[in-house]
């Protein structure tokens, strides 16, 4: 295994504000780790020390087996860091800031050459490349940032918010390009969006307020959801009585809610038993009875569930409070 990052008891203080607190993990090559968490959560402040932008109060962290704080020009090298909000130079175009950075990188002239082309193709920069970057829209100037962050062909991509503000497609494009690259790198991405975790991460780490809640695959993440294996029905609404005493009766069903949806069919769903699996008994029972259903599907389970639980805190839970509710409601 290639283990190009290392973090170990990371903590960051603000005066009074402990903004990340004692967070140890590590990145193989190969995956694409999703960070999530509610604003404020530290997922900005992490990804600036890892990359070498800022320093911890406390704790190491290793870029390709090399210490950040004793290898900081090496590190630099291995990484390719899109900051949060992509904060460019506005006067330049796409192409002056690409020869920018690879001056800066002090890439040669075939690692120039080679990396523009394959950002800008990636990226699709081709219409704006002599446009002042100030004159693009969000979307744009989103993908100059990621091609400054892979145009030195990096070990370690982290991408803070790399498809914020990007249309459907775009962030489509997005994920299919963090894809192709994912085999050869470690690659982060920080997001509050749930389905992008789905869509590109090998694995997830929820944290809140700056620590770790979670570390898992996707799939595991699902599983803790009380959804997990819950059955969907819709059915009329005039069988929608009947459809829930007949779930009631099966062993393996824990509960069974209803939804009405805007379509005027009724949605029931059925919870199982310890995440039981229940489509058998339960298309079973529907059977035995006659009872005609429009729709049925089993649930993986949803991970806006498991990241509410978790970053809001549950009864038990020493964390809450109303701040945290508002930032995750926000996100
Ligand atoms: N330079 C700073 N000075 C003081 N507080 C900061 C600074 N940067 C971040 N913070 C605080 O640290 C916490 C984590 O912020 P951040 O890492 O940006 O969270 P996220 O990226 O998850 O939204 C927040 O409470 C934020 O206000
Ligand atoms: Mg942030």
């Amino acid at each position: 295994m290639d283990r190009l990052l290392e973090i170990e008891g990371l903590t960051k203080r603000f005066g009074p504000i402990t903004a990340v607190d004692n967070i140890s993990f590590s990145v193989d090559r190969g995956e694409v780790l999703g960070f999530l968490g509610p604003n404020g959560a530290g997922k900005s402040t992490t990804m600036k020390m890892a990359t070498g932008y800022l320093s911890p109060t406390s704790g190491a962290i290793k870029v390709c087996g090399n210490d950040v704080r004793q290898h900081p020009i090496e590190i630099k090298r291995r990484i390719g860091y899109l900051p949060e909000g992509a904060p460019l130079y506005g006067e330049m175009t796409p192409h002056s800031l690409l020869n920018f950075v690879s001056d800066v990188r002090q890439l040669s002239r075939e690692q120039r050459r080679n990396g523009i082309d394959h950002a800008v193709e990636s990226l699709h920069l081709e219409r704006v490349l002599h446009q002042p970057i100030e004159t693009l829209s969000k979307g744009y100037k989103r993908r100059v940032g990621l091609a400054q962050a892979i145009i030195h062909d990096p070990d370690v991509l982290v991408l803070d918010e790399p498809t914020d503000g990007l249309d459907p497609n775009q962030k489509h494009e997005v994920r299919e390009l963090l894809d192709r690259m994912s085999s050869t790198k470690a690659i982060i991405i920080s997001t509050h969006i749930l389905e992008e975790v789905d869509a590109v991460c090998s694995r997830a780490i929820i944290i809140s307020q700056g620590r770790i809640v979670a570390d898992q695959m996707p799939s595991q993440l699902e599983e803790r959801s009380r959804f997990h294996n819950a059955v969907g029905i819709r059915v009329t609404p005039d069988g929608a009585e009947r459809c829930m005493s007949i779930l009631h009766e099966i062993s393996g069903v824990r509960s069974v809610e209803q939804v009405i949806q805007s379509s005027g069919l009724s949605e029931l769903v059925a919870f199982p038993v310890d995440g039981g699996d229940i489509i058998g008994p339960v298309r079973a029972a529907l059977d035995d009875n006659g009872l005609a259903v429009s729709e049925m599907f089993v649930e993986k389970g949803r991970l806006e569930d498991v990241f509410r639980d978790l970053t809001i805190g549950g009864p038990g839970d020493d964390v809450g409070g109303a701040t945290m509710k508002e930032e995750a409601d926000h996100a």
